[in-house]
């Protein structure tokens, strides 16, 4: 087993081998996750602090329960009680923490940039829960598993990823990853929710849901990120919906057993109609969920190895 990084702060360091390890690490667990007895020891003795500095429902509850199952102490760090609102910075706050020895500092940040610049500071393993516009490791790494368990593989898919490219971290890390597995990656959505020089990343771009869903393995929806935007960007729900929201018809010109997944919180009738959503014969959406809390045991469990016996050439 091969996982040679003292942080996971995105996608982008990892390599292929890298993420196969975390997903097979992460198979076994969701294996341990579905029996009554769910306790494992790989973090016996460490202690894990979960730092949100935005809110989370999903992340932050898989992050603490994939800790307990591990046997780590976990703490939530109450972000809006705490010194920051008295003005602290968040290197001051970082560094408070580290002197209390966290060995796991898990950090969603509004921020693009924040996470790695905090791991530069402390001497403890940070995990990335999404920074900004930037990355969501762990999102892009548990829609892989989810990816790979329904279709049997990870390489030579045609996958779809439809809606807010602009400003979501979902949509980076999981073009990052997909592309590092060889699957062919097409991003579709109104030209104004388009980063600019995104094909640079080797995606195909497609303003159009009929021609860029075509013969798509799977489906994955993202939420329009409004927090993240300042006017225009869309002209009406209504008007979205009717060109990029998806609903069974659209799905059609998918391949016929194209998969539909939405990292969450979702939208129903903004990007995805709530009745597709709910088909269980289509939407693989709760699975995420599931393989949420076994592809951060297994995150958390290998970068606790690196910390216990630090493998050869570990890269901090
Ligand atoms: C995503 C996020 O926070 O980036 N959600 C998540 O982690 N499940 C996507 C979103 O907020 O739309």
């Amino acid at each position: 087993m091969s996982f040679s990084h003292a942080h996971l702060l995105g996608i982008e360091p990892l390599a292929p081998s890298e993420i196969t390890t975390v997903l097979d690490l992460a198979d076994q667990y969701v294996d341990l996750n579905r029996r009554p007895e769910k306790h494992a020891e790989a973090l016996q003795g460490l202690t894990q602090i979960n730092m949100f500095f935005e809110a989370s429902t999903r992340t932050q509850a898989s992050f603490e329960i994939a800790g307990q199952r591990l046997g780590a102490d976990v703490m939530n760090m109450a972000m809006q009680a705490s010194s920051l609102k008295k003005g602290e910075t968040l290197i001051d706050t970082a560094m408070t923490l580290n002197a209390m020895h966290p060995d796991l500092l898990v950090v969603r940040h509004p921020h693009s940039g924040a996470v790695d610049l905090l791991a530069q500071k402390v001497n403890c393993a940070v995990l990335n829960a999404g920074d900004g516009r930037h990355e969501h490791p762990t999102q892009a790494l548990l829609d892989a598993l989810t990816i790979r368990r329904a279709k049997g593989r990870l390489h030579r898919l045609n996958i779809a990823i439809c809606g807010d490219i602009a400003h979501s971290r979902v949509a980076r890390s999981n073009i990052l990853l997909l592309g590092k597995m060889e699957n062919r990656v097409r991003l579709i959505g109104p030209p104004t929710l388009m980063p600019a020089g995104i094909r640079d990343f080797g995606v195909e771009v497609f303003d159009d849901m009929a021609e860029g869903l075509r013969g798509a393995d799977v489906v994955m929806m993202l939420r329009l990120q409004r927090e993240r935007m300042d006017g225009g960007f869309i002209p009406s729900e209504r008007e979205y919906y009717f060109r990029y929201g998806l609903d069974a018809e659209k799905l059609a010109f998918a391949a016929p057993e194209a998969i539909v997944m939405h990292p969450g919180p979702m939208n129903r009738g903004v990007e995805i109609d709530g009745e597709l959503a709910d088909d269980i014969n289509r939407s693989v959406i709760q699975e995420q969920v599931e393989m949420g809390v076994a592809v951060r045991m297994a995150a958390m469990d290998l970068l606790a190895r690196n910390l216990r016996a630090p493998a050869e050439g570990v890269m901090v």
